[in-house]
């Protein structure tokens, strides 16, 4: 997959400082916002959506995975993770194992308020990850 375009960076930005607005995280006070690019240039956004029963609390990175699978997108060539922080924030551990499932090699971007940027890619995040199909292959693209 060729990384993103400055361009379509720009807007994966824009859709995930959006979907952070929409936040829903009384418990946390922490607000994640993220979008995905999918191959054929659609973005698909999420936000955090926090829960009583604190466990149940969904991650802004698997809302929008969700909503991409759920618009019939399954090929994506970027996430970006947005957060009103000063430095960037690096997507958890069950982030990485769901977008895992659909793009092991996808590119994972961070940005907040701050000047700082983080780029790197979900190979290298989660390296020897749990599958059910061999290295190489990918059944559910
Ligand atoms: N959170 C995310 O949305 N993505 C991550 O990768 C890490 C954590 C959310 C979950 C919770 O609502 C808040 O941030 C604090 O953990």
């Amino acid at each position: 997959m060729p990384p993103p375009t400055p361009e379509q960076i720009a807007a994966l930005e824009k859709a995930a400082r959006q979907a952070a607005r929409h936040s829903y995280s009384p418990y946390s006070g922490f607000a994640v916002g993220a979008a995905l690019l999918e191959a054929g240039g659609a973005i698909s956004a999420g936000c955090n959506v926090e829960n009583a029963s604190y466990g149940l609390t969904l991650c802004a990175e698997r809302a929008a995975l969700c909503q991409a699978v759920a618009r019939g997108h399954r090929r994506f060539t970027a996430l970006l993770l947005y957060t009103p922080t000063a430095t960037p924030t690096i997507p958890c551990g069950a982030c990485r194992q769901a977008l895992l499932e659909f793009v092991p090699d996808l590119t994972v971007i961070a940005v907040c308020d701050g000047p700082e940027r983080w780029i790197a890619n979900l190979a290298a995040l989660l390296p020897q990850a749990f599958a059910l199909t061999k290295p190489g292959e990918t059944p559910h693209a």
